[in-house]
């Protein structure tokens, strides 16, 4: 044979090899082997809250595979652009997915999303980013898969309170008896920032704490915008920021970096997350404390649900309102980093 005739069948026979895994084209009718196969639709990939769940969803698919049961995962990155991701939607749908996990990046977005879905039969799980309800309910097989915002919120307001009320000697520093504070925002409109920043402070103000909101404004998630806008926080109110709150640890890792720069003491800064640079920073005495986010327990309870539904087992899952699989929140101080 040929040199050029050869590489083309080489060529050919690794096209080949690609498409028989993940979500391939041509194995929709392969019957031989029990696969399932999930399709993946993150907002980003860069986002240290989401490639955790995603490290976990790949760990607790390969330790539940068997000689009987193959998973494949492919996985798109939407970077943060809602019309690239209705066309990954669309490829993974064409590629033969079994199921659809759908990280959205526009959360008013999932109507179109679920439609396709359910033209396709293909079960779709939202996951971190909550469509609202109306859209859920479009169909019985859209599901969401997360935390309650408002409960995230709430706890992060808890710690701020136990912190003031024992130590308020320590965080007044103006002795004024009222917390100065600033707010670190994620996304506008996501979910997770409103309700955490609402809940937040009216944990506060429900225990008769007078607070007084020095400034707040949207780093959306980034330590790097975190470290920006705290450190024009700082010049602009002198040292006088007692409590920073932060929608997630990313940007209260980058508060704290601020204040350090500034050449100043951390104050009291809580994060939302848990993820292992904020242990670090609990640990070391910066961080004053965070709420667990549960990216294991997002991964696993997804993968639960895939396989309930995979063996139709249906009537197992304890799904709320038809739709809803919640995960609790857990506050992380020094007590039990
Ligand atoms: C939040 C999390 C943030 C970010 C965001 C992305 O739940 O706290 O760190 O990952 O989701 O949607
Ligand atoms: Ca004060």
């Amino acid at each position: 044979m040929k040199q050029k005739m050869k590489n083309f069948y080489f060529l050919l026979f690794l096209e080949m090899l690609i498409l028989l895994s993940g979500c391939s084209l041509y194995n929709n009718n392969d019957k031989s082997a029990n696969t399932i196969r999930i399709g993946v639709a993150l907002y980003t990939q860069d986002d240290t809250f989401i490639s955790s769940i995603i490290q976990n969803l790949e760990k607790i698919a390969h330790q539940t595979e068997n000689e009987d049961l193959k998973i494949n995962i492919t996985i798109m990155d939407g970077k943060f652009n809602q019309t690239k991701q209705m066309e990954q939607i669309d490829q993974l749908i064409r590629r033969g997915c079994n199921f659809l996990c759908v990280n959205i990046v526009d959360r008013t977005a999932a109507s179109v999303l679920i439609d396709k879905a359910k033209e396709a039969d293909i079960p779709v799980i939202f996951f971190n980013r909550q469509p609202v309800s109306e859209d859920i309910e479009r169909w019985e097989k859209a599901y969401y898969v997360g935390s309650k915002a408002e409960e995230g919120g709430k706890l992060q307001g808890q710690i701020v309170l136990d912190a003031w009320l024992n130590n308020k000697n320590i965080y007044d520093k103006n002795n004024d008896n009222i917390i100065q504070y600033v707010m670190l925002e994620g996304e506008p409109s996501h979910q997770d920032t409103l309700l955490r920043t609402e809940y937040s402070v009216k944990t506060l103000t429900d225990n008769d704490i007078v607070v007084e909101k020095l400034a707040s404004d949207n780093a959306n998630w980034s330590k790097s915008q975190a470290v920006n806008k705290t450190s024009e926080w700082i010049k602009q109110f002198n040292n006088s920021i007692e409590v920073a709150f932060a929608n997630n640890d990313d940007m209260a890792l980058g508060a704290i970096d601020a204040f350090i720069d500034a050449g100043l003491d951390v104050p009291l800064i809580v994060g939302v997350d848990a993820i292992d640079d904020a242990i670090k920073s609990i640990k070391n005495g910066k961080l004053y404390g965070t709420v667990k986010n549960d990216a294991y327990g997002v991964a696993d309870t997804m993968l639960n649900l895939i396989l309930s539904l995979y063996n139709d087992e249906k009537i197992d899952l304890k799904l709320k309102d038809g739709h809803y699989l919640w995960l609790p929140y857990e506050i992380i101080t020094i007590k039990n980093a």
